[in-house]
């Protein structure tokens, strides 16, 4: 296959600011508003939270730098970029692989992410129609909405492509008008959004008491489970492993400095996976509440406790509303490295790459939309064989996020590490930057550590053990 792209023509972000908003986008999403504060929970609060910093600073951002890197350096999605630089050095056109291994896994992702998205559409609806209120005062009715949801196949359809709608709405206008200015206008209001839930908790009775689960390390809660999921969640947190930062990166100008743009993104992340924490923490905490689920927390819990506290309505809407928009630069980002495949390798034309690739992860996505209940056969599908592994959703997210994720984002750290040469890691990142000091930490974390802890991972997880 030829590389249609045209270096000169390849589209640019439209200002300084466009990566880092689509970045921090692409990075803020379930991952941090769902995922993270549910495993602070199941994993005890301020040791896991410390030990997840410590991934993001030494693994999480390393391999950030090195994907942008890749992207900027050669203009190319992940397939181009490998097949480019692989070409002549040792492994050769097998490179290639990472970068097609990083399309199937966004195309993948994406065909379950969106189901879930679709959740905070429902629950928009739910609240802004006043029938989430009587429901959050009967627990348990709100517990079995949420089983009926779940089982109920016309509405897991009808949410899932509703939001892959959306994604494709954006994807459709380009890096410029699509993916840029749909994270101009909404990042700053999901950090306003987050911003008054925060202001609005510090008044709850539970604030001090969140405050210190979240902060205060107890390290007999710590399990070795915990410290892998807490790297595991490092990258799915920070999209890293499958070439989306590689993909933005790409559209990255010469001028803008690679470390400090990754780095601003790592921080706005982690900054906004904190804050996530701080609201859920705090108003858990304000109540005595039992949880007998915690990775449904954001469907079943919060609403109860929402409307416990004064202007219930306004604030879970506003919440669920919160949610969705950062769903939705996630699941743009995860399209654009599947349509630029297209775009880039066949030569399609956006338009019809989008329309194309996001129809058909739409339908393949049906089969997770479909599988949670809905539709008994994909609920029983279990070709891993454990618990939480069933049905193609359980089997489709345990791949991504326990294999695909991982070994990307272990052979991302190798190339750029040890295949390519100090001087050209250094000229890419000193272009837009000037001299760099911490050029001799990046690389020995890219060199050693990450490799060493992705790798840990990896072999855990063939050892039997899953973090996620
Ligand atoms: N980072 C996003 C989140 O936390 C999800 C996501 C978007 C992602 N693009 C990705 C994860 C690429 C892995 C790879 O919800």
């Amino acid at each position: 296959m030829e590389n249609h792209q045209q270096q000169n023509t390849r589209a640019q972000w439209g200002s300084r600011l466009g990566f880092i908003l689509a970045a921090a986008g692409s990075a803020v999403g379930l991952g941090n508003l769902w995922k993270f504060p549910y495993i602070t929970f199941e994993n005890g609060g301020g040791a896991f939270v410390l030990v997840y910093l410590g991934a993001i600073v030494l693994v999480g951002a390393p391999i950030m730098i090195a994907e942008v890197l890749l992207g900027r350096k050669t203009q190319r999605g992940p397939v181009g970029a490998f097949r480019l630089l692989g070409r002549d050095r040792p492994g050769g056109v097998a490179w290639t692989g990472v970068g097609i291994l990083g399309v199937v896994t966004g195309f993948v992702i994406l065909s379950y992410y969106s189901v879930v998205a679709g959740w905070t559409l429902r629950y928009i609806v739910l609240a802004l129609s006043g029938k989430l209120a009587p429901l959050a005062h009967d627990p348990a009715a709100l517990q079995t909405f949420f089983g009926t949801f779940l089982s109920n196949p016309w509405q897991q359809t009808f949410f899932h492509l509703v939001f892959m709608g959306a994604t494709v709405g954006v994807v459709f206008f380009g890096v410029g008008r699509g993916i840029e200015r749909a994270a101009r206008i909404l990042m700053p209001v999901l950090f306003l959004i987050l911003l008054a839930l925060v202001f609005y908790v510090v008044w709850t009775p539970g604030f001090n008491q969140a405050l210190t689960f979240i902060f205060r390390p107890n390290f007999s809660e710590l399990t070795r489970g915990g410290v892998l999921e807490a790297l595991g969640h490092s990258f799915f947190t920070l999209s890293l492993g499958m070439g989306a930062m590689l993909t933005y990166g790409s559209y990255m100008r010469k001028k803008t400095s690679i470390p400090r743009a990754a780095i601003t993104v790592c921080v706005l992340d982690t900054l906004i996976a904190v804050m996530a924490c701080i609201i859920m923490f705090s108003i858990i905490f304000s109540f005595d509440f039992e949880i007998t689920k915690s990775s449904t927390i954001l469907f079943t819990t919060l609403p109860v406790v929402f409307f416990k506290l004064p202007g219930g309505v306004v604030i879970s809407a506003l919440f669920y509303i919160l949610v969705a928009f950062a769903a939705l630069t996630s699941t743009i980002s995860l399209l654009e490295v599947v349509a630029s495949y297209a775009i880039d390798e066949f030569g399609w034309a956006r338009r019809r790459a989008t329309l194309i690739m996001g129809g058909s992860i739409a339908l393949f996505g049906i089969l997770n939309a479909l599988s949670l209940g809905g539709v008994q056969r994909l609920s029983e599908i279990n070709l891993i064989g454990r618990p939480s592994t069933a049905g193609v959703f359980g089997t489709l997210d345990y791949l991504a996020s326990n294999w695909f994720l991982p070994v990307g984002g272990f052979l991302i750290a190798l190339f750029v590490g040890w295949v390519l040469t100090k001087d050209e890691n250094l000229q890419e990142l000193e272009t837009g930057h000037g001299r760099m000091k911490t050029f001799g930490i990046w690389r020995f974390l890219l060199r050693f550590a990450a490799p060493l802890a992705v790798g840990a991972i990896i072999v855990s997880v063939i050892l039997g053990a899953e973090y996620q």
